[in-house]
């Protein structure tokens, strides 16, 4: 025997069923439309492009230093590229709680990222100036980013992100104190 739902869906009429999955499909995400998926996004996607090349240059001077400061800068930098990784992540996992992709090529963060690759092999002090100078480009980033959701009443962006800022202030600290 048919449901009423399914006999009003057979002759045409509506119920209050097919009007909340209509409300649902339309809104694909869980409050925002397409305009502001796609504001913040792109914001979400620059700042991932911008941490993936930052942790790569995490990685290249963990390998690579050499020198009296070896020890303490290939810990520190391994510390620095794991929380890096796991940041990165939960940016490109917020990336899809808007139903849009991650960039996620080595071609796509090169070409959008706001930081350059070292290519090099600089002494520990260059390599450390480098990711200070890296440090305030990223957090650039993010303010942009935070300022964004929080236009947007994205408290969940605003919230990791904030938290980001938080990390990478101390790195410039304790960095700029090492290098003193
Ligand atoms: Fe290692």
């Amino acid at each position: 025997m048919a449901t009423a739902t399914a006999s009003a869906k057979s002759n045409g009429t509506k119920t209050a069923g097919d009007h909340k999955e209509k409300t649902q499909g339309k809104r694909h995400t869980l409050r925002w439309g397409p305009e502001e998926r796609q504001r913040i996004v792109a914001s979400l996607n620059e700042l991932l492009a911008s941490y993936q090349v930052h942790y790569q240059k995490l990685r290249n001077y963990h390998w690579n230093v050499t020198g009296g400061d070896f020890f303490d800068i290939h810990v520190e930098l391994e510390q620095q590229y794991t929380e890096a990784q796991e940041n990165i992540d939960l940016i490109a996992e917020r990336v899809r709680v808007f139903r849009e992709r991650p960039l996620s090529t080595f071609a796509e963060y090169l070409d959008r990222s706001a930081l350059q690759e070292d290519p090099g092999t600089p002494a520990s002090s260059k390599m450390m100036q480098n990711l200070l100078a890296d440090y305030v480009t990223l957090v650039d980033q993010m303010c942009a980013t935070v300022e964004l959701s929080t236009e947007l009443g994205d408290s969940g962006t605003e919230r990791m992100v904030k938290g980001f800022i938080e990390q990478l202030e101390k790195h410039h600290w304790m960095l700029s104190s090492f290098t003193k």
